[in-house]
């Protein structure tokens, strides 16, 4: 039997924004080399809880407990969580003024030359980026395509062990969802055997079209803040897209 250990350990978790209760009784437990999707319909929450793993202030945690790597991460601040090796790409990630892309990017690959580094410069190249953009200030101006494809060049460079992705297909072509897809395979160590992979990842889609190109092991469907159903991928995805949203939590619950 294979036994996977555990990275991250979500119990009971419950989380305000505002003064306003957004998630209660969440329970989430994702493995070492496991990666987890994260379905529900607008305003369910998806963006809040990725947001709490992440630790951002504004998320108050008012119940339960975030475990990463073995240890109680529920309150330290997203700055420590990052460098225990979280990593993410943002649904909207905020234009930063002043800094550019490339400064950012060396930054994340602990570069401290004047040019990139030739490991930096092909990944750029396999983003589809070229020099000149890379002086640009990060997402100010950037398109819709370039803002996903610039967090997925962040995360290459970064290399963290845990990795949640909020909707890194929303407003790409499929041309690029490919290419990202192909990246975040690369990420979440797809090209090694199940038990042999090191890097976990939690990714939030709407459509379920990037699940084409990335295998997930295990899917949750989040409804009003709540996990209402988890389990395979495939069969979740097909229960949503025939029942919608509402039909796949009744299904998963049925009332005796
Ligand atoms: N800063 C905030 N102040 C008040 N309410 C908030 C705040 N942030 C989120 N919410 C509310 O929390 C709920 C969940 O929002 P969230 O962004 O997590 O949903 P989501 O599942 O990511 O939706 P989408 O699929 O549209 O991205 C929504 O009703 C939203 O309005
Ligand atoms: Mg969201």
């Amino acid at each position: 039997m294979v036994v996977v250990k555990l990275l991250l350990e979500i119990t009971d978790l419950a989380v305000e924004v505002n003064e306003k209760e957004i998630l209660s009784d969440i329970d989430l437990y994702i493995g070492e080399g496991e990666t987890h999707v994260l379905l529900g319909p607008n305003g369910s929450g998806k963006s809040t809880l990725f947001m709490s793993i992440l630790g951002f202030p504004k998320y108050k945690i008012t119940r339960g407990e975030i475990i990463f790597k073995g240890k109680d991460i529920t309150h330290l601040s997203t700055t420590d969580r990052v460098k225990m090796g979280i990593g993410v790409s943002f649904q909207n990630p905020p234009a930063i003024r002043g800094v550019k892309l490339n400064d950012l990017l060396k930054m994340e690959h602990h570069e401290t030359g004047k040019g990139l580094s030739p490991e930096l410069n092909a990944l750029v190249k396999k983003l589809k980026f070229d020099e000149r953009f890379l002086e640009r200030d990060v997402n100010l101006g950037f398109s819709g395509g370039e803002v996903k494809r610039s967090e997925i060049l962040q995360l290459l460079a970064q290399e963290p062990d845990f990795i949640m992705f909020d909707e890194p297909d929303s407003g790409v072509d499929i041309e690029n969802v490919e290419l990202l897809s192909e990246e975040i395979n690369v990420l979440l160590d797809k090209e090694k055997k199940p038990g042999l992979r090191e890097k976990s990842g939690l990714l939030i889609t709407h459509l379920g079209y990037i699940l084409n190109f990335v295998n997930a092991d295990s899917a949750h469907v989040l409804m009003d803040g709540k996990i209402a159903c988890s389990g395979n991928p495939a069969e979740i995805l097909e229960d949503v897209r025939k029942e919608g949203f509402k039909g796949c939590v009744e299904c998963c619950n049925p009332i005796h």
